[in-house]
């Protein structure tokens, strides 16, 4: 356990915004966090590694970050692996992991940045595969009473970057493991454009290979946080229904979209907001990245509200241009 008095976040968010926290805990299991959670000051704030949080000034309370370690087998049935996984595990090394031992199931989601108990509550998805795929349980402490709960998959509230965690027990439960069925038997996913001919010229669909195509899909249009600091896509891809997308359809026939669930169509939030001129513009230090319209960075010293001041601009402009209103895929704190 680690615990931090006045404690610089700049380290903990990926748009490298300078802020700091009264209290900075890092708790590395559950027994942990139970003995020190009467003790802590309120409001408490639970943290990954920051991929997906915008501060807009310092944090007058406590701030949690898991550093629950270990990756162990739980099960082996037929062709099916249990595993579970301590949440501070880094996201991608648990992918590296599963590749080198022939687990199928999250090589689509190789170098998401963030941490494994966020992934579970975030929903992290890319390139056809969302982590609620093989999420089985998810396994958590209630803050307000320090009791243990598992959630099931069915009772996480799953959706599009959404979970119960983020919603109607917002802030309330810490996960300490996440457990995870993944296959031992081949299941490649390759409907994504431009993975399936990327996996081809690498060699065809091994682990490994699938890996190595989505680290150069990504690489080509993701800005690397460590040089520039970004939170990924910045908002979510709005889905409308098909009345609405029809009449968007034929005011711009070239408007790039997906199928989405109950006759609902998502839209591509980044081709909205390319189209409407925003590529490369800035306001102050914040800047939308040349390569991919959805994602905001920081091009050196911005504060969150320069950051929101761009987001603002553009949520504005998509809604007078298109009649949509983005939202927000990064949590402001
Ligand atoms: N597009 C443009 N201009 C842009 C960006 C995109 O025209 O500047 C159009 C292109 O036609 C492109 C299409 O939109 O082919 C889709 O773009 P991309 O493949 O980059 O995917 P995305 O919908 O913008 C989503 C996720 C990403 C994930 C990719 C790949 C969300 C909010 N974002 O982005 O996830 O990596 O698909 O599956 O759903 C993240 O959540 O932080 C994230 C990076």
């Amino acid at each position: 356990m680690k615990i931090t008095e006045y404690c610089s976040l700049a380290r903990y968010n990926t748009f490298g915004i300078d802020v700091t926290a009264d209290c900075m805990v890092e708790w590395a299991s559950a027994d942990e966090l139970i003995a020190l959670l009467p003790e802590l000051k309120r409001p408490l704030l639970m943290i990954g590694s920051g991929s997906n949080l915008l501060f807009t000034g310092n944090f007058h309370g406590t701030v949690l970050h898991s550093t629950v370690d270990g990756i162990d087998v739980i099960a082996e049935q037929g062709s099916q692996i249990t595993v579970r996984v301590g949440s501070g595990v880094k996201w991608d090394d648990f992918v590296a992991y599963a590749v080198l031992n022939g687990w199928w199931g999250i090589e689509n989601l190789t170098g998401i940045p963030g941490e494994v108990g966020a992934a579970a509550v975030q929903n992290i998805g890319a390139y056809g595969v969302e982590v609620k795929d093989v999420i089985d349980t998810v396994q958590t402490i209630r803050l307000s009473d320090c009791t243990r709960r598992d959630f099931s998959n069915a009772e996480c509230g799953y959706g599009y970057r959404q979970s119960i965690f983020k919603n109607e027990l917002k802030g309330q439960y810490a996960v300490t493991h996440v457990i995870f069925r993944l296959s031992l038997t081949p299941q490649p996913k390759l409907e994504y454009g431009a993975l399936e001919h990327e996996v081809a010229r690498l060699g065809g669909p091994a682990l490994a290979n699938i890996r190595s195509a989505v680290r150069t899909i990504r690489e080509s249009k993701l800005p690397d946080p460590a040089v520039l600091g970004n939170a990924g896509s910045f908002f979510m891809n709005p889905v409308i229904p098909a009345a609405q997308f029809e009449r968007l359809k034929s005011e711009f026939p070239d408007v790039v979209f997906f199928p989405a669930d109950n006759g609902m169509v998502k839209v591509s939030a980044g081709w909205l907001i390319d189209r409407a001129g925003w590529k490369g513009r800035s306001i102050g230090p914040a800047a939308v990245y040349e390569k991919q319209a959805l994602v905001l960075v920081n091009r050196g010293g911005a504060t969150g509200s320069d950051i929101i001041r761009l987001a603002d601009a553009i949520i504005k402009d998509i809604e007078e241009k298109f009649g949509i209103t983005l939202k927000t895929e990064v949590n402001y704190i």
